[in-house]
């Protein structure tokens, strides 16, 4: 008998993601350049639907044809290596998957290259995380549409799944699914990020204790707010540190890590016209994080406000910072979804927007209700430059953003940085600035460069001796 599908890379991901098949049903294969994980994944998987195999040309036979082999490598080289180690043994027809973190102009480069040799190439994101990989992730498969039907069967088995919809849907041509994963991760930094400044309000300015705060996160993900990241994030504040005794958040170092699909994010963003501001403070936010030793320093010697005393009705700014946050959520993701729109007109992939949304709904790490209203609005306005301006949500920031203004004010007059919330704020009211002080750029520009500019009452381009 033939396994129906094949899984090479066994860390964490890749065994949860051949668990997740076996348990749909799936005969599977699974192959690690060295043998230690494909050991360490079989001693546990006794009477599971898991073969091991520990050449790469006995894997490939024991496929099923057309071969659908799903790598979970490490992103760069090593998905180039297991590409060339495998093509020797594969036949026109074949499928092989990319599930890893990409970066999808690699993905395009091999989807080109496999392609000429009749190979189909899928770069699918995949989001979730350990837990996700093993009890159904929110999957992003891009490439040939005839290629993904060939796995779609699969695909959509081990998705998670929302009222009985797999969170899988083919995202477009090339290296578009895994473009759709890198700003999903862009999205994901500037969430993280705009949660994290709540918590510093919470904590420094209003004072409350870190169990007050969870309680808080707790409430909040009952309503509108209602996520993964706002739930984990009242666990994550709950535990206690087993050597101190402290809530653990307390003993964690404040030098946050990146993979870099945040920078790839912005990267592109920057490259392409694009500001999605929020996304890149959020990894900015992680630089300068990691400047600990600096940050010591300088905080000794750098003076900012003293923190303000004067006492807040405690309730009253809670609700203005539960405020802040959901409406700085909704600007991150109308620019990630700004992004999404600008880039498929640009490489003409017709992202399917509504349908984006939709995936994003279960097993992803971004996963919250009101990607839901995203989906609808999308759904009523396939179009629509940007999200801010759908009714719903131009409703929702018309009413919440006294409450980022009032947290982002009392916040800077206290001295906490808060580079998401801000640039939330500034995003909007730039966003919403029909006319503004461009022109002074403009003539700056012609004065020293002659590099001219346009006239609101007259076309063409002018050139004034200054
Ligand atoms: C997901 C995550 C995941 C990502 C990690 C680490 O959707 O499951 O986005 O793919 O790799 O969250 O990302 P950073 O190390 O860059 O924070």
């Amino acid at each position: 008998m033939f396994n129906t599908i094949g899984v090479i890379g066994l860390g964490v991901m890749g065994s949860n993601i051949a668990l997740n098949m076996a348990s749909k049903g799936e005969q599977v294969g699974v192959y690690n350049y060295t043998r230690d994980l494909t050991d360490n994944l079989v001693a546990t998987t006794e009477g599971q639907l898991i073969h091991p195999y520990y050449k790469i040309q006995d894997f490939v036979h024991s496929l099923e044809t057309p071969r659908k082999i799903f790598l979970m490598v490490t992103a760069g080289k090593p998905i180039d290596s297991v590409i060339s180690a495998l093509v020797p043994f594969l036949e026109a027809g074949d499928v092989i998957m990319d599930g890893g973190n990409s970066h999808y102009e690699d993905t395009e480069r091999r989807y080109d290259e496999l392609k000429s040799k009749g190979i189909g190439y899928l770069g699918i994101g995949i989001s979730g995380g350990e837990v996700g990989a093993l009890k159904g992730p929110s999957i992003m498969p891009g490439g040939d549409k005839a290629v993904y039907e060939k796995v779609a069967p699969i695909l959509t088995k081990i998705a998670a799944q929302v009222d009985d919809d797999p969170c899988c849907v083919y995202i477009g041509p090339k290296g578009s699914g895994h473009f759709v994963k890198m700003v999903h991760n862009g999205i994901e930094y500037a969430d993280m990020q705009l949660i994290a400044e709540a918590y510093t309000f919470l904590r420094k300015r209003l004072g409350l204790s870190v169990n007050e705060i969870a309680d808080i996160f707790e409430t909040w993900n009952q309503g509108e707010l209602n996520s993964y990241l706002i739930q984990i994030t009242a666990e994550i504040l709950r535990k206690k540190d087993e050597i101190t005794g402290l809530p653990l958040i307390d003993v964690i170092l404040d030098k946050t890590g990146q993979k870099g699909t945040g920078k790839w994010t912005s990267i592109q963003a920057i490259d392409t016209g694009i500001p999605s501001s929020i996304i890149t403070e959020s990894l900015f936010a992680r630089y300068i994080s990691s400047l600990k030793e600096e940050r010591v320093y300088a905080d000794i010697i750098l003076s900012g406000p003293e923190m303000d005393q004067r006492s807040l009705d405690k309730d009253l700014w809670i609700e203005y910072v539960r405020q802040a946050l959901y409406m700085g959520k909704i600007c991150a993701y109308a620019q990630g979804f700004t992004q999404y729109k600008m880039t498929s007109e640009l490489y003409g992939w017709d992202l399917p927007l509504k349908d984006i949304a939709l995936i994003f709904r279960g097993g992803c790490i971004i996963r919250a209700e009101f990607l839901n209203v995203i989906s609808e609005t999308y759904q009523a306005q396939p179009n629509l430059a940007n999200l801010l301006i759908a009714p719903y949500f131009a409703e929702k920031v018309k009413e919440y953003q006294i409450g980022l203004r009032k947290v982002a004010c009392e916040g800077i007059n206290s001295g906490i940085s808060f580079p998401c919330l801000s640039a939330s704020l500034t995003y909007y009211d730039s966003y919403r600035t029909g006319i503004s002080n461009a022109n002074l750029l403009q003539a700056q520009r012609d004065y020293f460069g002659a590099h001219t500019y346009e006239r609101s009452d007259l076309t063409g381009f002018f050139h004034t001796n200054w």
